[in-house]
């Protein structure tokens, strides 16, 4: 499909609120918003919007662990997320969360009115409690001994070490992973979505070509196996929003996650007059959407989503886009080599138009995993970037800019060479259409390739030298940046901030697909200025130690302090006074404090508590030398259970206050205090 007018809304999946966004986040995002920004630049009419997913039992238990709220710790990653998208340039045109009142209608009218039809039904179910907490336990929330291969320490429904997938109740000796207890088997009611239902509609959705063939292939073995009716409620204490009729049930996160693409659109609608939102949501809908996922989520988008939003009333999606998952020079992404790379931790060392550009090289319209060789990053931004399409402008503007005042020639000298570049428009524009980022990519560079060959043949440096040649090299040069404007139209969509550069430069309005149809001529652009620099390996480096796993900081909180905005956390619920009599509180000397080989965060503390002495690994080192602690009184937790760690075992902890960074502050007690000396 090319022709325009075309009204589109497009979504990438909503990323949970309780951790940061990183680099294999970011794949998503990018393939999004190369769409997106593709269907805008040949003049669609394309509106992108995402939001935070901010329900559930992980959000609420890790509030509940940094002693805050889960609204205060949804509204940090809300902020933190958008910041990391837009210092990407991943431009939404509305960014909401699935805790809002949007969201919150549209789930209750989503629910009600499958109801109503029927699609739902309750029945009781035995599920594991932890009878300390007072909740049922998730899967993720249960742990145990593996049944097949005995290995400890499994979550409730998979194995990691041998990939077995089981149920809660065969684990062996399995605790609670919140309080430690032993789950008891306790009966509740919970809510269905009849997915059964929808079957043969389904079926009939799927053939119509929603779905990526493979992905379609994937769905119908899942026909097979036969569809299961689908647990929609979850019991109290939950995040999320209590179901109508039904109190103290909450749905599932997944129940109104989806939905949260509907309520970030309202939202949008809602600040934006011309918009009419039944004229996209409506189920006689002449409008197309778009829902970019991961491909561990499919089974969400291409059964429960489309089948609630039929039974609602409501229109389905025009497709459903699967991406596979990234691998960092060629395996999982990794702690401890530091490949687990956040999205901040990369933006502070590097251009985040050089990944736009790496993963668009690399993207296709499959499932495929795609693998982040940093050795062949550095290679291709630099010699498809700086090396190809930079270097055309910069080999021409200097000429056009010192001789001719900065005007270009009254025409074009070589328009046939000039159409062909315009003509390849379609081709390009097609591989984009089909998300093959990687095709385009490739047919653009080969036109970036000609451009070059054609400033070599033609020497304007040597002309420049010669009697009687000012025209041509005004001439050459003047080709050569109408060309380096047809290949930065089409490198548009990856690499946007950069067009917007070379807008400035060429002096132009904004880039788009029509506007190359004709070349600039006569026309008077600006001074160049260097437009992208060269990665540089020093910087991968530093950005793969920063990676490097420390004490295990919590994800999501803490970043805000880490752009170096002090955080003041808020004040934790109360706790009992016996909770706090648990802790064995000590004051400590510092015997000796040493760097630790290959950590970049640690240092080893040898506390002295009176007779005995504690080995102790302290996050400290980005605020003191060892030589400053050496000595020094501080407090420390003495009855914190050993914790192993890659450099050794830690039996104990000393107190710190401070966001982090450089402001933390060890503790140290007054004067007359000795070590060993408990506190109190
Ligand atoms: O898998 C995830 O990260 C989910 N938070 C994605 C939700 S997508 C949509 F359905 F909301
Ligand atoms: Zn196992």
């Amino acid at each position: 499909m090319s022709q325009k007018n075309r009204t589109i809304l497009v979504t990438s999946a909503l990323p949970y609120a309780n951790g940061p966004i990183h680099i294999g986040h970011m794949v998503e995002y990018i393939q999004t918003d190369i769409w997106a920004r593709f269907q805008r630049l040949r003049g669609q009419h394309c509106l992108y919007v995402c939001a935070d997913d901010a329900h559930g039992t992980p959000i609420m238990l890790r509030a509940r662990q940094q002693g805050i709220t889960p609204e205060a710790l949804i509204a940090v990653s809300a902020k933190e997320h958008q910041a990391d998208f837009a210092d990407f340039n991943v431009r939404f045109d509305n960014y909401h969360s699935t805790h809002s009142d949007e969201n919150r209608a549209f789930s209750d009218m989503v629910f009600e009115r499958n109801q109503q039809a029927g699609h739902i039904t309750s029945r009781n179910i035995t599920q594991a409690y932890d009878a300390q907490e007072n909740m049922f336990l998730p899967d993720r929330f249960i742990k145990g001994e593996c049944p097949r291969c005995g290995a400890a320490d499994q979550y409730g429904d998979n194995c990691e070490a041998c990939g077995a997938t089981y149920s809660p109740t065969e684990l062996k000796h399995a605790v609670s992973a919140i309080s430690g207890t032993t789950p008891i088997e306790k009966e509740t009611e919970h809510l269905f979505f009849k997915l059964t239902d929808f079957e043969d509609q389904l079926k009939e959705w799927i053939k119509a070509g929603h779905l990526q063939p493979e992905v379609a292939n994937k769905v119908e073995e899942w026909f097979e196996t036969g569809l299961q009716e689908w647990g929609i409620s979850r019991d109290a204490p939950y995040f999320g929003f209590e179901i109508p009729g039904h109190p103290g049930k909450y749905f599932y996160v997944w129940m109104d996650a989806p939905i949260g693409y509907m309520a970030s659109f309202r939202n949008l609608c809602d600040r934006t007059p011309e918009l009419d939102f039944d004229r996209y949501w409506n189920s006689d809908s002449d409008t197309e959407l778009y829902h970019f996922i991961g491909k561990d989520i499919i089974n969400f988008h291409a059964l429960f989503w489309p089948a609630m939003l039929s039974g609602a009333k409501l229109r389905t999606p025009t497709a459903i886009y699967a991406h596979g998952f990234l691998t960092v020079d060629g395996q999982k992404m990794s702690k401890s080599r530091g490949t687990f790379i956040k999205a901040r931790t990369y933006l502070d060392h590097l251009n985040p138009e050089y990944l736009r550009y790496y993963f668009a090289a690399k993207l296709g319209s499959g499932v495929d995993d795609l693998d982040l060789n940093l050795e062949d990053f550095v290679l291709r931004v630099n010699s498809d970037l700086v090396g190809k399409v930079v270097n055309i402008a910069s080999r021409c503007a200097g000429f056009i800019n010192k001789r001719f005042d900065g005007r270009l020639s009254a025409e074009c000298t070589e328009p046939d060479l000039y159409r062909s570049f315009v003509d390849e428009g379609n081709a390009i524009a097609e591989s984009y259409e089909q998300r093959e980022y990687g095709q385009a990519i490739r047919k653009i560079m080969a036109l970036a390739d000609r451009a070059n060959q054609y400033i070599d043949a033609n020497k304007p440096w040597v002309l420049a030298k010669q009697e009687g040649k000012e025209q041509t090299v005004q001439d050459v040069c003047s080709v050569g940046l109408n060309l380096f404007r047809v290949l930065i139209t089409y490198l548009q969509p990856v690499l946007p901030a950069m067009a917007t550069e070379v807008e400035s430069f060429l002096n132009i309005p904004v880039l788009t697909w029509d506007a190359i149809d004709t070349p600039l001529s006569g026309h008077t652009i600006n001074k160049f200025k260097p437009l992208m620099t060269r990665v540089e390996q020093e910087k991968i480096d530093a950005m793969l130690e920063d990676s490097k796993d420390s004490l295990g900081t919590p994800a999501a909180a803490p970043a805000a302090s880490e752009k170096g905005v002090p955080t003041i956390d808020p004040i934790a619920d109360t706790i009992s006074f016996e909770d706090f009599a648990k802790l064995d509180l000590r004051i400590a000397r510092i015997s000796k404090a040493a760097h630790v080989e290959g950590a970049d965060k640690l240092l080893q503390l040898t506390l002295d508590i009176g007779g005995e002495t504690r080995n102790v690994f302290a996050g400290i080192k980005s605020a003191y030398s060892p030589e400053a602690l050496e000595g020094k009184l501080t407090v420390m937790v003495a009855n914190l259970a050993p914790r192993k760690m890659r450099f050794g075992v830690s039996e104990g902890m000393v107190l710190a206050a401070g966001p982090g960074g450089s402001e933390l502050f060890v503790l140290h007690p007054d004067d007359g205090a000795e070590p060993g000396m408990r506190v109190k």
